[in-house]
């Protein structure tokens, strides 16, 4: 785009924790898309290896680790300075989400992160109990604070890709299947209307299925994890239990699956981690591929929108809905060796920026399956190359993430008092009219492929033939 739009003014503070691969990339979108005054700029982070790009800038750096005890202290002066809404753009790890979202909140300045967040220690508490380790149990704090206290200055919880604009393609997936289906209904407008469409038109379920080809120009060396975003919140969610929002046509369940007795009731969760789980899903450059059932909040968030109940409450209607995720290479061969020496992490960790990649590209979608079309995949194919070419600071995977923060935050603006909310109450249009751009050939592509294709092979296999879309045949054992 020879011009960037300018969406709007940020009048008050702008203060964005964390600095990382993320907070990095954000930046040159928020300079090219909002007025604001720059004096009023201030990035947060313990680790200051990138506060160069800020001095040339003239963006105030701080060099603080962010704590249960200081962030009040530390972020109350910071997004109050001045007049007009401060803003506070969370991406950040080992920070609480809530604590800081509710901070916000009271003093009213608008929020947004990526992902719930808790504070350090608890990914990987051995005495916690596990269905208290899951995503659920953060998305309910989460869903526990807006009823505690609805409406007020808008809090946007969770608004990278995934969890974040995968929400939006599943609407624009649903409209294109209601088209391609010959649905008569008009365009849902709340989210009864939007389930009931995802129920008329048959969908058993999503697959957030995902394909990182991004090749490093470096081969992986031993007892490094290498990834294309952050490896430390990769690892976090990557050993919590593999989660899904259990859809109402599933018949069987995992032996060592569980389910919750608090909250929205839309999920259940593995006895195992999430990044040595294994399902079978679809992408449109490799096809059938092996993804990692790794947790997320829209897996949750996504069966729980959809979700048809009847008058007594019972849930009549809910799509199953998962994360199958391949990671780039790299990253595979990196869980590998992890938990080859079971689960002890490597010591060194790296970020693949996008002068280490050669080439490849992000292939992130929303794969909705199980009704007259069989399955229909809507997403982004984003290359590192042109990656390059309309952002610096960082690789294909990272501006996926980016333009949702910035969709997210010109939503925001536009809808200060919104209260807390997902990316699955937001208006989708609006958030894909401001990201797209930046997420490279947005395309929908069905296919004819399920989890039983080409299955059984040589052995025996214990599967559902009765229907191709139960999570016993997608789930590999
Ligand atoms: N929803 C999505 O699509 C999506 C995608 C990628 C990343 N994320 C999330 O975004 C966040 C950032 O990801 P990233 O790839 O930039 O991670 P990163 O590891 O590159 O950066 C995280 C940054 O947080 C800083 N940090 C650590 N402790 C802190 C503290 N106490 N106070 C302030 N800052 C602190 C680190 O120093 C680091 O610079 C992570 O939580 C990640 O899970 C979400």
């Amino acid at each position: 785009m020879s011009q960037w739009p300018v969406h709007g003014r940020i009048e008050g503070a702008i203060v964005m924790i964390g600095f990382g691969s993320i907070g990095k990339g954000t930046l040159p979108l928020i300079e090219r898309h909002f007025e604001f005054d720059k004096k009023r700029f201030v990035v947060i982070d313990p680790n200051d290896k990138d506060r160069a790009l800020l001095d040339e800038r003239g963006i105030r750096f701080e060099q603080v680790t962010l704590t249960r005890e200081n962030f009040r202290d530390v972020l109350k002066p910071l997004l109050t300075a001045g007049k007009g809404q401060g803003f506070c753009v969370n991406l950040s790890v080992d920070t609480s989400s809530l604590a800081i979202m509710e901070f916000c909140r009271e003093i009213g300045a608008l929020y947004i992160d990526t992902v719930v967040e808790p504070w350090p220690g608890f990914y990987y508490d051995k005495n916690m109990d596990t269905g208290l380790r899951t995503n659920y149990a953060l998305r309910e704090t989460v869903q526990e604070a807006r009823r505690r206290n609805p409406g007020g200055s808008t809090a946007v919880s969770c608004c990278g890709a995934n969890p974040g604009m995968v929400s939006w393609f599943v609407k624009q997936a649903l409209v294109n299947l209601a088209n391609d289906l010959g649905d008569k209904g008009t365009e849902p407008k709340t989210k009864a209307e939007w389930a009931a469409l995802a129920q008329r038109l048959g969908v058993k379920g999503v697959h957030i299925a995902e394909r990182d080809t991004q090749r490093a120009r470096q081969p992986k060396p031993l007892d490094v994890f290498v990834n294309t975003w952050s490896v430390e919140g990769f690892l976090s969610e990557g050993m919590q239990p593999a989660e899904l929002g259990w859809g109402t046509h599933e018949k069987w369940m995992p032996g060592n699956a569980s389910t919750h007795t608090f909250g929205c009731g839309a999920a259940i969760y593995i006895n195992q981690p999430g990044a040595n789980t294994r399902v079978r899903s679809w992408t449109p450059t490799p096809g059938p591929q092996f993804g990692f059932l790794v947790t997320h909040n829209e897996a949750i968030s996504i069966a729980d929108y959809y979700t048809v109940r009847d008058a007594s409450g019972q849930a009549v209607y809910r799509p199953t809905c998962h994360y199958a995720y391949h990671p780039c290479n790299d990253a595979v061969l990196s869980l590998h060796e992890m938990f080859g020496r079971a689960g002890k992490m490597q010591e060194e960790h790296h970020i693949l920026g996008e002068a280490e990649i050669l080439d490849g590209i992000d292939e992130l979608g929303v794969l909705l399956y199980g009704h007259g079309k069989n399955a229909y995949w809507y997403g982004s194919q984003l290359s590192v190359e042109e990656t390059r070419r309309i952002a610096p600071y960082q690789n294909a995977t990272g501006m996926q993430v980016t333009s949702a923060v910035l969709a997210g935050m010109v939503w925001a603006l536009e809808n200060p008092n919104a209260g807390i909310v997902e990316a699955d109450e937001m208006d989708f249009r609006r958030c894909l009219e401001v990201q797209t751009p930046y997420l490279g050939p947005v395309i929908g592509a069905y296919t004819d492929w399920t989890p039983l294709t080409d299955r059984p092979g040589f052995f025996p296999e214990d599967i559902d033939p009765s229907d191709p879309w139960q999570f016993r045949n997608v789930l590999v054992r």
